[in-house]
């Protein structure tokens, strides 16, 4: 009998669940996925050597932290996809250059990334996962035992591409690890991912950039005019860096 070493769950959006807090509290690892953009926004400023990124999930709690701390970080990230009044960074990967963080600590807040990472706190260790990482991801999940896909969903619903990248990776991880699903939710992202991407030669950054055009979290983008976004963060593969929890509260990623 073959012994199963990963077993894989998934939660397709955030709510408040006793069975599920128990499960992510269970995993060992917890997989966080915001396509778009806040996960890909993570891997890039990392990928462009920032030096950590602390999450928050309220606007008041970053600019507080912020002031606190020395040097003084970057305050980052988005609320409905704009910038924020007197931040330094919205939530475009586009920002996110060497010139503008190498070296630089980030306080990064988003409407629904950082509240995912808030909801997946209890696993024993959190990486963000976006297309642009997807295979370093699959790397980084080699001899874990129990994983947890965690999708953010957009304004508390579910959204096709972070369900789309869950099942990319649930694909992966069967493949790859021989992964037992624990839920019908890791099996619905995969027929999502096979029934778009059927073979590895359909998977590529044009033909992705279309599907997630036809998303919530696409369709929000192209509405406030970053339609160049959903090219950014369709480059799979195109980096190697895993946003990694390295400290709690706040949540802190490098
Ligand atoms: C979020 O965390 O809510 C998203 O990343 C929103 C956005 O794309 O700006």
């Amino acid at each position: 009998m073959t012994e199963i070493k990963m077993r894989l769950s998934t939660t397709l959006l955030p709510r408040h669940d006793q069975a599920i807090s128990d499960r992510i509290g269970e995993a060992d690892v917890a997989v966080v996925i915001d396509v778009l953009r806040a996960t890909s926004v993570m891997c890039t400023a990392l990928h462009n050597r920032a030096n950590a990124i602390i999450t928050c999930r309220e606007v008041q709690q970053a600019r507080t932290l912020a002031s606190q701390l020395s040097p003084t970080p970057l305050l980052c990230g988005e609320r409905q996809c704009k910038p924020i009044s007197g931040f330094d960074l919205g939530n475009s990967p586009a920002e996110y250059t060497p010139d503008r963080v190498a070296n630089q600590s980030l306080i990064f807040t988003t409407t629904n990334g950082t509240r995912a990472i808030e909801f997946a706190e209890r696993a024993g260790e959190i990486l963000a996962g976006s297309f642009l990482n997807l295979s370093a991801v699959g790397d980084r999940l080699a001899d874990h035992h129990s994983v947890h896909l965690v999708c953010a969903g957009t304004d508390g619903e579910l959204t096709i591409e972070d369900v789309l990248f869950a099942g990319a990776l649930v694909s992966l991880c069967e493949t790859r690890y021989q992964a037992q699903l624990r839920d019908d939710a890791s099996l619905l992202a995969r027929q999502l991912w096979c029934s778009w991407f059927p073979s590895p030669e359909c998977v590529d950054p044009l033909r992705l950039t279309e599907r997630l055009r036809e998303t919530r979290g696409g369709k929000n983008l192209l509405h406030a005019g970053y339609a160049d976004d959903l090219t950014r963060c369709a480059r799979i593969d195109s980096v190697t860096s895993v946003p990694t929890r390295i400290a709690r509260s706040p949540a802190t990623f490098q």
